[in-house]
């Protein structure tokens, strides 16, 4: 079978290579095969493979792709959660690849009728957007929340929960032309970052100033966050889209009391229970089958095409999600 991996970090699409290994055998005790059928090119992926993901770089050569949809294709003895033909969110990393095996433990069965990219991309992103909007602050309704990035996958999940929970967002974006995107899939309030981002929230939200930041960009962009967040706010950090280290002046911690945290999704499968990973996917499958949580996407390339697909994820002001699929005959 075919699988993408890299042999040494560097420019994505010039390091990436397509090389043919043996498919997994039948699975153990616990453990299923999925045929993958689409995985996204997320930030995290390009990051990984230019060197700059995590804090110890990963053992080479090694396949890309953290989230996607796949089809069960054999269980293994005791599994009951899923059953051969289910949709799942493939139970490995390394998905850019046409099959994968890995443990059925916190698998839940995807709605069949759900858009197929949208599943996709129901791993990483929409969990990430309700974690952060749930972990750190108990938000009541009509409370506001800020974030930049605002028109990435993550964002646009945020403001889309944000809205069914009650709460109002504040989405900061780098683009103009963007703010009546973001309004129209019901962003509160829409600004564009800039050095009085504060006075603007402040007047935006008539005083009423977010509990909860939340931050990708990193950077001055943190500081930016902190002053338009009311005191004893809470700025959770979970993005490194500038590529500087983040700053924020002690004015903002030591005389406001605000907190800065930072959020990674990848421990909490370990840390959550089966049945807390089981529930969270639920409720945001749900939400992706009717068509409550959707991003777009721009275009789609099979695995055989990943370097070409790489090029055209590193592009900026792209209207959409590039994603690769395998399996698709
Ligand atoms: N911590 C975690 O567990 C976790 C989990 C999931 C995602 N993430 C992070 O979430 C972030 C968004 O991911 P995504 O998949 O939602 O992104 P995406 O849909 O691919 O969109 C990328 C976003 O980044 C913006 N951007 C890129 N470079 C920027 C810069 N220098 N300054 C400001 N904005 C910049 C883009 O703005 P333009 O459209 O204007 O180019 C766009 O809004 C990434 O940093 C990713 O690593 C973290």
């Amino acid at each position: 079978m075919k699988v993408m991996q890299f042999s040494r970090f560097g420019v994505p699409h010039e390091v990436v290579e397509l090389v043919d290994v043996d498919a997994p055998g039948a699975p153990g005790r616990g453990r299923v095969n999925v045929d993958v059928l689409a995985s996204p090119i997320n930030p995290a992926d390009l990051l990984n493979m230019e060197g700059r993901y995590g804090t110890e770089l990963p053992p080479l050569p090694m396949t890309q792709g953290a989230e996607g949809v796949g089809r069960v294709t054999a269980v293994g003895e005791g599994v009951d959660n899923v059953a051969v033909g289910d949709l799942v969110t493939p139970p490995a990393r390394g998905l850019w690849r046409e099959k994968v095996q890995g443990p059925a433990r916190g698998l839940v069965a995807l709605p069949a009728a759900a858009d197929l990219m949208q599943l996709a991309m129901l791993r990483a992103n929409p969990a990430t957007a309700w974690l952060m909007l749930t972990k750190y602050v108990t938000l009541e309704a009509g409370d506001h929340v800020i974030q930049n990035a605002a028109n990435s996958a993550v964002g646009r999940h945020l403001i889309r929960l944000a809205r069914a929970s009650g709460w109002k967002t504040v989405n900061v974006v780098r683009r103009p032309e963007l703010v009546a995107e973001l309004e129209g899939i019901g962003g509160d309030i829409v600004l564009v970052d800039g050095p009085d981002l504060a006075k603007r929230v402040a007047e935006a939200t008539g005083g009423n100033l977010p509990k909860l930041a939340i931050d990708a960009v990193s950077g001055s962009a943190v500081q930016r966050l902190a002053q338009s967040t009311a005191d004893k706010g809470t700025v959770v950090n979970y993005g490194l889209l500038s590529g500087d280290p983040l700053m924020i002046d002690a004015r903002e911690t030591v005389f406001r009391d605000i907190t800065v945290r930072g959020f990674w999704l990848a421990p909490w499968f370990a840390e959550a229970t089966p049945q807390e990973i089981g529930e969270t996917y639920r409720f945001l499958s749900e939400k992706v089958l009717s068509g409550d949580l959707h991003v777009p996407v721009e275009a789609t390339y099979d695995l055989s095409k990943v370097a070409d697909a790489l090029r055209h994820a590193a592009k900026e002001g792209r209207s959409g999600k590039i994603i690769i699929t395998m399996n698709q005959d």
